[in-house]
């Protein structure tokens, strides 16, 4: 008979197959903080995160904010930077962090955002030990909503008030 961790390695290696196009790399400043305030800065792309755009000065140290991990998204490929995830607020005793996910909008909908989270969910529960990761959605981002859903998230609630989806994985 198959063993639980048989079939959770199975799984797995389902999930490596699929990540092929992306690597997640740490944060560096000397290298990515540019790229952050390129995009923390955009009004549009702030919008998915249903926030205001960033002022620059505000970017490091968001960026350096304890409790924080910033994985940086790469074409495999190319070696071209195309994107982040980060997980915040990440409490260690609990084992509990909220995540965000950007993609540059030249390379939206190309798939590179569901192997991100894939990615990351890995990296979230093996490497960081989280057992529940949550996330939230405005109600007019349908993609991110979409892609929420697509890849096992729970629903767990809806602020009226503040017109979000609330998600989460794990526990
Ligand atoms: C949300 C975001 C990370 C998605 O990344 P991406 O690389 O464009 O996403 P993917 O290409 O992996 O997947 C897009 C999915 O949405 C679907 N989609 C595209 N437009 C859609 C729409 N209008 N309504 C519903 N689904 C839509 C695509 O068909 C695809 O799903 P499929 O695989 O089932 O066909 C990216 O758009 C982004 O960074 N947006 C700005 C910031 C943001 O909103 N972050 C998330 C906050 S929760």
């Amino acid at each position: 008979m198959a063993g639980a961790s048989e079939l959770y390695w199975n799984v797995v290696s389902d999930i490596i197959v699929l990540l092929k196009k992306i690597l997640l790399l740490p944060y560096l400043p000397s290298r990515h903080l540019q790229l952050l305030e390129k995009w923390l800065t955009d009004e549009k792309l702030m919008a998915g995160w249903d926030i205001p755009p960033f002022w620059p000065d505000k970017v490091k140290g968001w960026a350096d904010e304890p409790n924080k991990v910033i994985l940086m998204i790469e074409v495999a490929e190319t070696g071209e930077v195309i994107g982040f995830v980060n997980f915040y607020e990440w409490d260690k005793k609990k084992g509990v962090a909220s995540r965000g996910t950007l993609i540059d909008p030249k390379f939206q909908n190309r798939g590179y955002g569901k192997e991100s989270i894939l990615a990351s969910n890995k990296y979230a529960f093996e490497r960081m030990g989280l057992k529940r990761i949550e996330l939230y959605v405005s109600g007019d981002n349908k993609v991110s909503r979409h892609i929420a859903e697509k890849l096992g998230y729970k629903f767990d609630r809806f602020d009226v008030k503040k017109n979000r989806y609330y998600y989460f994985m794990g526990k």
